[in-house]
């Protein structure tokens, strides 16, 4: 045995416990706004910082020490007062707009609260239903917000030559996989002679999708609640949008074939997925792949295998994606890559 080797490593286990402990720590601090209160006072003690937030200064207090041993603030001891840097608060604010990296810690919660049924997955086989998962649909409304939202009108719908302008004109629009419909919503908002309607499994995102189409008095756009492994919309549409939505669904195949009979001659299909191989051995350099293989074992292997699905994974591929469109009729497929995002490919997609 090579002792230096064995001691690298195990050096490197405490660094991912210590890592793992901390990303808990961080979707905490995301979730009680506390980054947001640090960046706005920079220098603070833990009274005045509990204070200011409106915390319980103990826990506040445990919390800086953990933050502080992480090395994600700084602190003296005389004065003891603790100064978060203006570098760090840029990757871990709301206010920094798409470079907030603490909501995506929220995920490894999210993928905890199932951690005992994907157990049982192991010696039974199976999935575990949408349903089980706590704050899953809140999660990633919030990192659609993010990574879909704010670079929508400017970088997103560009990728289809015309589509802004046929937008503004009117057209039909359909998302499957919608969640909570953030981007439908926000495209009903932008382009009222068009008509948008999301789709989606399960009722909970729906509601919320629902209320908000309420509150802002949108007539131009619909939810249905459908499995879309049998769905079959009435009419064509001139766009069809999938973000984050196909690679998890339970029968991807039969999905991309009800987009390919729902889209007009002319019409595009635009598919934001995972940008990755089906190759381990491709994926080995990619920065996320141990966070995707990890996300798809606990998720989007599960929720579809809970459906009686395939159970691709998150890590399908670009490979098999592009084959799985050509097989559901496709012959015109571009895949695009945009700097925000360095997790996703966005192909356009064509008759
Ligand atoms: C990863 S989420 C993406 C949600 C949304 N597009 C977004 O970007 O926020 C995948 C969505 O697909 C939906 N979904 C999964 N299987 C489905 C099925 N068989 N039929 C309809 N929707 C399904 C899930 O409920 C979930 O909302």
């Amino acid at each position: 045995m090579d002792s230096a080797k064995a001691e690298g490593f195990a050096e490197s286990l405490v660094d991912l416990i210590n890592k793992g402990a901390l990303a808990v720590m961080i979707s905490i601090g995301h979730q009680t706004g506390l980054f947001d209160r640090m960046a706005e006072l920079k220098k603070f003690t833990s009274q005045s910082l509990a204070d200011y937030s409106g915390l319980n200064e103990r826990y506040v207090r445990e919390w800086l020490k953990a933050m502080a041993a992480g090395k994600i603030i700084e602190w003296s001891s005389e004065p003891a007062e603790f100064y978060f840097p203006s570098e760090h608060a840029a990757f871990l604010t709301r206010k920094h707009g798409s470079d907030n990296m603490a909501l995506y810690t929220q995920y490894i919660q999210v993928l905890a609260s199932v951690e005992q049924s994907i157990l049982s997955c192991f010696y039974q086989g199976g999935g575990v239903p949408y349903s089980a998962y706590e704050r899953f649909h809140e999660v990633m409304a919030e990192d659609s917000r993010q990574t879909i939202l704010a670079p929508l009108l400017d970088q997103i719908l560009p990728l289809i030559p015309d589509l802004t302008q046929k937008l503004a004109t009117g057209i039909e629009v359909m998302d499957i996989g919608c969640g909570r419909g953030k981007s439908m919503i926000k495209l009903a908002e932008n382009f009222p002679n068009s008509r948008f309607m999301g789709i989606d499994l399960c009722a909970e995102p729906l509601e919320s999708a629902r209320e908000e189409v309420r509150r802002k008095n949108l007539t131009n756009i619909q939810f249905k609640q459908a499995d879309l492994t049998a769905f079959r919309p009435a009419g064509k549409f001139e766009l069809i949008t999938a973000f984050d939505a196909v690679h998890d669904q339970a029968r991807p195949d039969l999905v991309l074939r009800t987009v390919y009979e729902s889209l007009n001659d002319e019409g595009h299909f635009l598919m934001q997925d995972i940008d990755g191989s089906e190759h381990l051995e491709k994926n080995l350099e990619h920065p996320f792949s141990p966070l995707l293989y990890t996300i798809s074992t606990m998720h989007c292997m599960s929720v579809s295998l809970a459906q009686g699905g395939l159970g691709l994974g998150t890590l399908w591929g670009v490979e098999m994606a592009n084959r799985m469109l050509r097989e559901a009729g496709f012959t015109q497929i571009r895949e695009n890559r945009l700097p925000h995002d360095p997790m996703n490919c966005y192909f356009i997609v064509r008759k």
